[in-house]
């Protein structure tokens, strides 16, 4: 039986922090490591200049954190074929013929893209920086899912009207040129236990509550020293609650063992521990399981080489299969071969 394919791309926005690590890495690498799937998992870099394509300086050094921290946290290349988008001249070629297929409401109506053009205006972006291309958002992902025709994309929750209009424009292309060649892929939910970030609100980039995989031993440590407990505790001998300690607490539960989780619990019910100490704790605990992982990060950083070729490597790999899809599609299409 010939493997199913499994598919995500990442925007490379720069250094990934704990939450993406949790919801997204950790998943990924259980995925590689499953015998009936072969992996895809790429590095969107022109999906990041639909957006930003007036602030390139930085997208080269992007690319390159998005690939460490991949690699430090067990995105395996001998497992999975990892590549870098704009290296695969066969997506571009797909993404204009689903171009020309895909109805001009399918796009606008994408709910994610209308929320990524409304965050947008918010932040005070005029007319001319919503491009053509960004209205392709969509086009392109399908192009990249389709180019290698994966059955199933692991995204979050709010990338699946993306991946509804993939299965359109596959089911689309297959009806037009009368083919059963285009696949229509189905997301990958992925349970995320959802990582708070140390203010209490959702952990993200943008909102400085993060904690990234490649900060060091001290800068973790002085995070967590920031990181909310429960509000209504003033002094160590106050009795606490961990219940309404709103990231300590529950950044244990996921990275102490069951020991440590409950006797954090009774010191911290009967006033025993401080949060202080608590949290010092924490960051030594934090710092322990993430030591190999920035470890092996730090290896690719002084190799260079090796990190280029890992990606040079993977997206040769990752053509032979593009070339194969496109060659058929092309066929289907009847252009001047
Ligand atoms: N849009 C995705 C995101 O922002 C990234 C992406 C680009 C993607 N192409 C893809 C995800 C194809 C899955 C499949 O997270
Ligand atoms: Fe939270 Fe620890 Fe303080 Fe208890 S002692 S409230 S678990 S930080």
């Amino acid at each position: 039986m010939s493997k199913k394919s499994i598919l995500s791309l990442m925007r490379p926005t720069g250094k990934l922090h704990l939450g993406h690590y949790l919801g997204v890495l950790t998943n990924w690498v259980k995925l590689q490591d499953d015998e009936t799937f072969n992996c895809f998992y790429g590095i969107a870099d022109w999906h990041a200049l639909t957006t930003k394509f007036d602030e390139t300086d930085s997208l080269k050094q992007n690319t390159k954190d998005v690939l460490l921290d991949w690699l430090a946290t067990g995105i395996d290349p001998d497992k999975s074929t990892i590549y870098l988008q704009s290296l695969i001249p066969e997506t571009a070629k797909l993404h204009i013929y689903l171009s020309m297929i895909t109805p001009m409401n399918w796009a606008e109506r994408d709910p994610t893209l209308k929320d990524m053009v409304k965050i947008m205006k918010e932040k005070g972006n005029g007319e001319e920086t919503f491009s053509y291309g960004l209205i392709g958002y969509p086009i392109l992902m399908s192009a990249d899912i389709l180019t290698f025709n994966a059955e199933y994309v692991p995204v979050g929750i709010d990338q699946v009207a993306h991946i509804e209009i993939t299965r359109d424009i596959a089911r689309r292309f297959n009806n037009i040129y009368k083919t059963d060649l285009l696949i229509e892929p189905k997301p990958k939910l992925t349970e995320i236990p959802l990582l708070k970030g140390l203010d209490g609100n959702k952990m993200g980039k943008s909102f400085h509550n993060d904690i990234k995989i490649s900060d060091t031993e001290e800068v973790t440590a002085k995070k967590i020293m920031t990181a909310i407990t429960d509000r209504s505790r003033l002094r160590k001998t106050d009795l606490g609650h961990p219940d309404e300690c709103e990231v300590v607490f529950p950044y244990w539960k996921i990275f102490g063992s069951s020991e440590e989780i409950k006797e954090i619990e009774d010191n911290c019910k009967k006033g025993l521990i401080g949060c202080a100490d608590c949290k010092r704790k924490l960051a030594c605990k934090l710092n322990q399981k993430m030591a190999p992982i920035r470890e092996k990060r730090k290896y690719y950083e002084n190799n260079p080489d090796k990190l280029k070729e890992i990606l040079i490597e993977g997206s040769n790999k990752a053509r032979i299969k593009a070339k194969e899809v496109l060659d058929k599609v092309e066929e289907k299409v009847m252009v001047f071969r």
